[in-house]
């Protein structure tokens, strides 16, 4: 069997990693790749926005599966194109990933569908943002509609941050088309939960739980970021909670989906908001894998992915088949570039990668790297590297990422020392010590 993976990330190289041990599996390609999974994958000089070049390649080399990691070739429809051709692709088509290209869309069918989530008005203007942020008050949250690049949100707590957030939006139309229009939304405090589900336009098989820690700095201080570091579990979100995540979110925004026209197949990731720890409530959609999240829950994966990402494609998943989950805990810890996520360098020569390896339980994706000229490695995106490791607790987990990312040097490297922190005291207070 011929697999395909679109992107470069350090999901989509632990989706190489994961898919390359499968029984059956001959060859895996990945467009464009990293250095990372060169070992696993033959690397192709094919950008993700590339979609016939894609179609065509894959329809030349009689891919058996194609999977598609981020979410712009999603949203510009590389899985139609794919199975126009008979072609078969993980992932949802054009019109079911407007859930995550469009967050008006995704506002009005949740209003639509009855699905928790803050209230938001639609605006057009700057004075229409301007009533709709008296009506609600601070803190308030502005979201650009389209595609970003995961910097289209800005979380307003104080009146001049909320005239910057305006003047963004509005005046330097820093986003584009994205931000014609934009939401205006009641911010809701509590604590992100990710939550990813595989679906086949009927049933939804959830994966494990995994937390994200989104800001750049310690202490989730700084700017939000594409994801500084994940673990799983996530401990936040109980068993209780979790089935009612699938019975009140997951399980109608898929038949409210269906009931468009636009039955979701693929990766489902609701990102939640735990109002007072308890009461669910959707901020977003996303119609892919997470990032750094997916590297930490692949590593929990017991048993074999292909056959869960081939009965989403194939729009049914086999009679009893069920991801399991090994009892470790794991950890991601995202390196990166100076200067990320403003501007950063490039270039930048990286060395001790097997040292980091060389650690029991450690596994090092890769994200923003290339080869040099003269053949050594170098930085060349924002999120470098992936240090993961899994280990029989989360504490565990945690410290053994943290030893691993500290032998890997670039200049200017960067990685969020607290990773974990904010569940770990979760953890103590439910239990005790004894738990850690
Ligand atoms: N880590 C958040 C995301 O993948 O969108």
């Amino acid at each position: 069997m011929r697999i395909l993976v679109v992107g470069s990330g350090g999901r989509e190289h632990a989706l190489v990693w994961k898919l390359a041990q499968a029984p059956g599996v001959t060859d895996v390609f990945a467009a464009p790749g990293n250095p990372g999974m060169a070992s696993k994958a033959t690397c192709l000089p094919i950008g993700v926005e590339n979609v016939v070049e894609l179609a065509d390649f894959a329809e030349s080399m009689k891919i058996d599966l194609t999977v598609v990691g981020p979410e712009l070739p999603l949203t510009l429809g590389l899985v139609d194109e794919l199975s126009r051709r008979g072609l078969t692709a993980f992932g949802p088509n054009r019109l079911a990933a407007e859930l995550e290209g469009s967050k008006v869309f995704s506002k009005l069918f949740m209003k639509k569908y009855g699905i928790p989530t803050p209230d938001a008005e639609v605006c057009q203007t700057r004075g229409e943002a301007e009533r709709a942020l008296k009506s609600y008050g601070l803190p308030c949250v502005f979201k650009a509609d389209g595609l970003a690049g995961g910097k289209g949100v800005v979380v307003a707590q104080e009146a001049e941050e909320a005239e910057r957030a305006l003047k963004l939006f509005f005046e330097d139309r820093v986003f584009g088309s994205a931000g014609d229009r934009i939401l205006v939304e009641r911010f809701i405090s509590g604590d992100e939960v990710s939550f990813m589900v595989l679906c086949d336009g009927e049933r939804a098989l959830p994966l494990a739980t995994a937390m994200d820690y989104k800001r750049i700095f310690d202490g989730d201080r700084g700017p939000n970021t594409g994801g500084m570091g994940a673990h799983s579990p996530s401990v936040l979100l109980d068993a209780s909670t979790a089935s009612d995540v699938l019975a009140f979110i997951v399980q109608p925004t898929l038949k409210g989906m269906a009931d468009e026209g636009r039955p979701f197949r693929g990766v489902l990731f609701v990102g939640l908001i735990l109002e007072n720890g308890l009461n669910p409530y959707v901020l977003e959609y996303n119609v892919r894998f997470g990032d750094p999240e997916t590297q930490a829950v692949l590593l929990r994966l017991d048993g074999d992915l292909l056959p869960l990402l081939l009965g989403s494609a194939r729009g049914r998943f086999d009679e009893g088949v069920q991801p399991g989950w090994r009892r470790e805990a794991t950890a991601a810890l995202v390196m990166t570039a100076e200067g990320y996520p403003g501007p950063f360098e490039r270039g930048r020569a990286i060395s001790g990668i097997e040292d980091a390896e060389a650690i029991k339980g450690v596994f090092v994706f890769h994200a923003g790297t290339a080869q040099g000229l003269d053949g050594r490695l170098v930085t060349s995106g924002g999120r470098v590297l992936n240090v993961c490791a899994r280990a029989r607790g989360l504490s565990q987990a945690l410290a053994t990422a943290k030893e691993a990312a500290g032998k890997i040097h670039f200049e200017g490297a960067h990685f969020r020392r607290d990773i974990g922190k904010k569940a770990l005291d979760i953890l103590v207070e439910r239990s005790g010590s004894m738990l850690r």
